[in-house]
């Protein structure tokens, strides 16, 4: 048993399992294999409010291998009892929509375990590497591993190698052979240099195939369903191109403002944060071509297409098509809040964008000339996201418009990614009476109503993806390189010019005016919500 082990006693001795029976109404399609899910950073607010909620919620369905057990780690020193313990308590705090129950709770952290490290130290991962090989014979993990980065970026490096010389980046050759598996969480780099950088270093040590890239909107339910519903259903898909197709906006708008991460979102920005990784994943779903399977480089292949398809800004008249704003002082739900500049580790000087919308051009046959709208912004007057598709109008006017004589409305299809998960069509009705009067309304499709079961997290899905060896729904390196190779010369371009006059929208606002201008300079308006 290694040092810290003996200084952490674990209370339960008889090696615990996490066969559960509560498997009906699943349909399995591949198993998790046996492993060891080591969370690095884990004190930290993803570990308490998003990992171990998911990891449980997949014990109780059943979901979680036989041989399976979890590591955290952090600096701060904790025995397992109170590492069990404290994620006890974020369960109760975090977690309401998961059934607890004690006993099944009692199994579940018999599988938990703890061991300070400070990751910066090379000295830190041999007596990990000592643990796992002690819990490997106890939980029957068969040494597989699973690495999951939730520190620091300036960690990841030191963490990498560290693996290495422990010996626990290496798989054994041989189909039965100990596998290990990384998960890194965004952000992955900090421009396309950095990303190049920390992906050599993953490289050196893992392959492609070990390496899991986290973008949690890809495992959203209603994320997913962009795929199903464009490709399980014959009706849509003839629609689906620029024939039919007018304009596209995507909205991503979050009433909440930076929540205590001042010193970080300082550094990233909107546009690193936001739209890099989760509004580009959005835009590829809803514009990438049919692929030939399910599989997992089938599926990134196609939605790599779509990132190298969109057209680089040109930085001659970059006003036109990206635009940054800031948040001032404002009001959400009648309460005051405070402009990002007051917010704590926050430079009162500081240029950082809390909001951005671009307007994309994705250059292939299906999608030409069709603009692609993105939104995204903190503080804004509500929370939500949702992918609008505006048809184009009825080609000939025989029907008195509500919107006025020389109008005619468009369709909209409009994919509610959150909250009110669901997908609503609009259409022109004829309102009964002795007249023809057209009336707008909606066919709506709800997931609350619809199912009446809870919605997974995200994080269930893509940890259940991880122990599955299953990366469809993870970032492939040359995604994250196109996207940053779009994104870069904005970045680039702002640094450079003036300093913008921020703040320019008031917290509980849609954003800044010139997001208005961008979409109004070609006829069309921003949805209201
Ligand atoms: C994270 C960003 O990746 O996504 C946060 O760092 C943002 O700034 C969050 O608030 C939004 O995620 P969701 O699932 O709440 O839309």
């Amino acid at each position: 048993m290694s040092d810290s082990a003996r200084a952490n006693p674990v209370a339960v001795t008889e090696a615990a399992t996490l066969v559960n029976p509560l498997r009906e109404g699943l349909t399995i399609e591949r198993a998790a294999e046996p492993c060891a899910m080591v969370i690095m950073g884990a004190h930290g607010d993803l570990t308490k409010r998003k990992l171990i909620p998911a990891l449980y919620a997949l014990f109780i369905q059943g979901l979680l291998p036989e041989g399976f057990c979890i590591v955290g780690q952090s600096r701060t020193a904790m025995s397992h009892e109170q590492f069990r313990a404290a994620m006890l308590e974020s369960m109760r705090q975090f977690a309401a929509d998961v059934p607890l129950a004690d006993e099944e709770w009692r199994r579940f952290a018999a599988c938990l375990y703890y061991l300070p490290a400070d990751f910066a130290r090379p000295d830190a991962f041999q007596p990990l590497a000592e643990l796992l090989a002690e819990l490997a014979g106890r939980h029957g993990t068969q040494g597989n591993n699973i690495f999951y980065l939730s520190i620091a970026p300036s960690l990841y490096v030191p963490v990498i190698h560290g693996l290495s010389a422990a010996g626990l980046a290496a798989s054994r050759p041989g189909k039965q052979a100990p596998w290990p598996r990384i998960v890194v969480e965004k952000p992955f780099g900090h421009d396309l240099q950095s990303a190049q950088a920390l992906d050599h270093e993953l490289h050196g040590v893992f392959g492609e195939h070990q390496i899991f890239r986290i973008d949690h909107y890809l495992g959203k339910e209603t994320v997913q369903n962009i795929m199903v519903l464009r490709f399980a259903n014959g009706i849509f898909e003839p629609l689906w191109n620029r024939q039919h197709i007018e304009h596209i906006q995507i909205t991503n708008a979050e009433s909440i403002g930076i929540e205590g991460r001042g010193s970080y979102y300082e550094e990233a920005g909107n546009l690193r944060d936001m739209v890099q990784n989760h509004m580009l994943q959005l835009v590829s779903l809803v514009a990438m071509e049919p692929p030939i399977s399910l599989d997992a480089e089938a599926t990134r292949d196609e939605r790599t297409k779509v990132l190298k398809a969109i057209r680089p800004f040109n930085p001659a008249n970059l006003d036109q098509q990206v635009v940054r704003g800031q948040y001032g002082p404002g009001w959400i739900l009648g309460q005051k809040v405070p402009g990002y500049r007051q917010e704590p580790k926050v430079s009162p000087e500081s240029r950082t964008e809390t909001f951005s919308a671009l307007k994309l051009f994705i250059d292939n046959w299906r999608w030409a000339d069709v603009p692609f709208y993105v939104r995204s912004g903190k503080r804004l007057g509500k929370s939500i996201t949702e992918i609008a598709i505006q048809f184009r109008r009825a080609p000939h006017k025989l029907f008195r418009d509500p919107a006025g004589d020389d109008q005619i409305s468009p369709n909209m299809l409009v994919l509610q990614i959150q909250p009110d998960e669901g997908i609503s069509l609009k259409f022109a009705t004829k309102q009964p009476g002795p007249t023809t009067q057209i009336r707008w309304l909606s066919m709506d499709f709800r997931y609350g109503t619809a199912f009446a079961v809870r919605t997974p997290s995200a994080y269930e899905r893509l940890l259940l993806d991880c122990l599955v060896g299953d990366a469809s729904l993870f970032a492939r390196t040359d995604q994250v390189e196109v996207a940053w190779a779009l994104i870069d010369p904005v970045l680039r371009a702002w640094n450079q010019g003036p300093p913008p006059a921020f703040p320019d929208y008031s917290a509980g606002s849609w954003g800044p005016p010139a997001s208005d201008r961008l979409i109004e300079a070609d006829g069309f308006a921003w949805r209201r919500l």
